[in-house]
């Protein structure tokens, strides 16, 4: 457990997150294309304005489903109205966690955590709950910013990442970010 206290992105900035020039630099559909297949079941945990989520729908196509998490139901509203009256709205699914409990009991294939993680106040019982969601031979890309995270803080996330029963390989070059694809050990 981590003992200070996590800054969590304030609602306000949430702008920031989801601007073209984003878009242009850290493409959605580029970045997730190796993960995310017709059919499936993902979610996009820490969704902030869902920068990603709506990539993630058009992904996933009408038979899959995306699961947008957040903490703040400020950020969910984001999502909400971006949304209504699309298709994407059957699509997504918007779920508010708490700091500490995701609560969700549904199986996905696939997880997002793009910066998100570092501001999650219990890693291992984050990591343990994600890994309770993700089906076997599933996979989780975990991206984190360069400033925020140092190369020892990403270690060591990736490290309790492990102790609850995560394999890690190196995950995509994204710009500004350090990355990491987790799957469940083998049973
Ligand atoms: C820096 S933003 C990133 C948003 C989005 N993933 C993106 O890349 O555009 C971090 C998001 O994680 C959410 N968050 C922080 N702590 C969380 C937690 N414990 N569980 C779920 N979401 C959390 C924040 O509310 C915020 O929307």
């Amino acid at each position: 457990m981590s003992s200070k206290k996590e800054h969590v992105c304030p609602v306000e900035i949430a702008g920031h997150l989801d601007s073209r020039i984003r878009r242009w630099l850290q493409n959605p559909e580029k970045i997730l294309r190796p993960y995310i297949e017709e059919g499936m079941t993902v979610m996009d945990m820490g969704c902030g304005p869902g920068f990603f989520s709506i990539d993630m729908a058009q992904m996933v196509g009408k038979s899959g489903r995306v699961i947008a998490v957040d903490l703040q139901e400020g950020m969910l509203q984001k999502v909400r109205d971006k949304i209504k009256g699309t298709e994407f709205e059957k699509r997504i699914t918007l779920h508010q966690c708490g700091k500490n409990k995701i609560g969700l009991s549904e199986q996905v294939d696939f997880v997002l955590l793009f910066y998100m993680v570092h501001e999650v106040p219990n890693k291992e019982a984050f990591f343990s709950e994600i890994k309770t969601i993700l089906k076997q031979g599933g996979q989780v890309l975990m991206v984190e910013p360069p400033f925020h995270v140092s190369k020892s803080a990403f270690q060591e996330i990736v490290r309790k990442a492990g102790d609850v029963g995560f394999t890690n390989v190196k995950g995509p070059n994204v710009l500004f970010s350090k990355t990491m694809v987790l799957a469940k050990k083998e049973k």
